[in-house]
């Protein structure tokens, strides 16, 4: 048996894991070892998840929960240490770039267990996002890389990472959505919102660098309530929640007419608001990427994406925590509806659909071929 641990701990890596989690669990050459580091723990950001995707359940839930940077990175260490000598997987998985992922691939990789990141090689070339350290130290203690796109790999190059060890496979994200269009299309968020036949744009914030600054997310505050014209829905994210209340603006979301405040939603629920909204004002990666796949212009409140390819193919529009640009690229989003049909032609640059499948094929040849031995590490010079 080709024993496989999975990773995770927080909401992406949940809808970043799932098609792979069920093409694993049907697997009968395959023992799945899915492990819960608590980095999230609410039942909006973890149990939801695991219920809506029919996730298999994990083994072992670590309970790291909240903490500094350096305690949950420490914390998830030290139990992912002991669960990998316990159940002594042949890989283990981790994904994209949360502490979770740093952590768990650390762990694995001073035990001699190979490490396979999924969302390898993207970058935002800005070492003072946690995320962007947590990419970079993953990808390069990593014995096999799976890039989602074409940019992600040249990155890697770039970097010096040999050919040998990345594997261009799409995105599993992509594989998601397509499998749930029928899920997503039954949500019935909008008639809960009382928002069948109305124009709304979506908001979510909740990246530290944009949260935990006042000025910045006092700007962004300030710009949606100058929105006044456009329903604005707003799903909170806890980090979030938590800052708007220290910085006494939740009073003043909840007192505008026009913005819908909610607790974090489901999967099903956010796609159907991204697929039927005018727009979209996010900083998170994922609907960035979300946003592109099912046509709808995205305004990313940040000064760069990893997510590239959103940007030159015209779909996404980076107007940084600025309230004047936040303004401008709504009203030019909402009276060039033209946007939208100019992005029903674009190429996607996320695969085919099936990365899960390439993913854990490519992963069997290399543990069959013996190419999964972290000492065969190729020489860089
Ligand atoms: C983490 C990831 C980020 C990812 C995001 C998705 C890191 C460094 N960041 O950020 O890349 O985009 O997840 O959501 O790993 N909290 C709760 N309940 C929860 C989870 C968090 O109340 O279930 C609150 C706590 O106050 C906590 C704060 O949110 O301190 C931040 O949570 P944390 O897991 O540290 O980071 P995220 O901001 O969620």
């Amino acid at each position: 048996m080709f024993r496989v641990m999975l990773i995770v701990g927080v909401r992406p890596q949940f809808i970043k894991a799932a098609p792979l989690l069920r093409l694993l669990d049907e697997d009968e050459e395959v023992e799945l070892q899915l492990v819960h580091s608590g980095q999230h723990y609410d039942y909006e950001m973890s149990k939801l998840f695991f219920k809506e995707l029919g996730l298999p359940n994990p083994i072992e839930n670590l309970g790291v929960g909240s903490g500094s940077h350096a305690e949950q990175t420490a914390h998830i260490l030290l139990r992912v240490e002991k669960v990998i000598e316990k159940y002594e997987p042949d890989v283990v998985m981790v994904f994209g770039d949360a502490n979770t992922t740093l952590a768990g691939a650390l762990a694995a990789v001073k035990l001699h267990t190979p490490v396979a990141h999924v969302e390898a090689g993207l970058r935002s070339w800005d070492m003072k996002m946690p995320e962007e350290v947590n990419r970079v130290l993953t990808d390069h203690c990593s014995q096999v890389l799976y890039a989602p796109t074409e940019t992600a790999v040249r990155n890697l190059r770039r970097e010096g990472i040999p050919d040998s060890k990345i594997s261009l496979s799409g995105d599993t994200m992509y594989d998601l959505l397509l499998k749930h269009m029928t899920d997503i299309e039954k949500s019935d968020i909008l008639r809960r919102l009382s928002l069948d036949g109305e124009d709304y744009a979506l908001m979510t914030v909740h990246r530290a660098e944009n949260v935990d600054v006042p000025k910045r997310l006092s700007n962004i505050i300030s710009a949606v309530l100058k929105l006044d014209g456009l329903k604005i829905v707003f799903p909170i994210h806890p980090r979030t929640r938590n800052r708007l209340k220290e910085y006494k603006l939740m009073k003043k979301i909840k007192e505008a007419k026009h913005i819908i405040p909610t607790d974090p939603l489901g999967y099903f629920d956010v796609l159907k608001l991204i697929k039927h909204a005018k727009t979209i004002l996010t900083d998170s990666g994922g609907m960035q990427k979300e946003a592109f796949i099912l046509k709808t212009p995205c305004i990313t409140m940040r000064d760069r994406t990893e997510w590239i390819e959103t940007v030159t193919l015209g779909g996404n529009f980076l107007v940084d925590a600025d309230e004047k640009r936040i303004l401008y690229a709504v009203q030019r989003v909402i009276e060039n509806p033209e946007i939208k049909d100019r992005l029903k032609a674009t190429p996607n640059p996320y695969g085919d659909g099936r990365a899960s499948e390439k993913i854990i094929k490519d992963l069997k040849n290399r543990w069959c071929s013996g190419r999964l031995d972290v000492s065969k590490v190729p020489i860089i010079f």
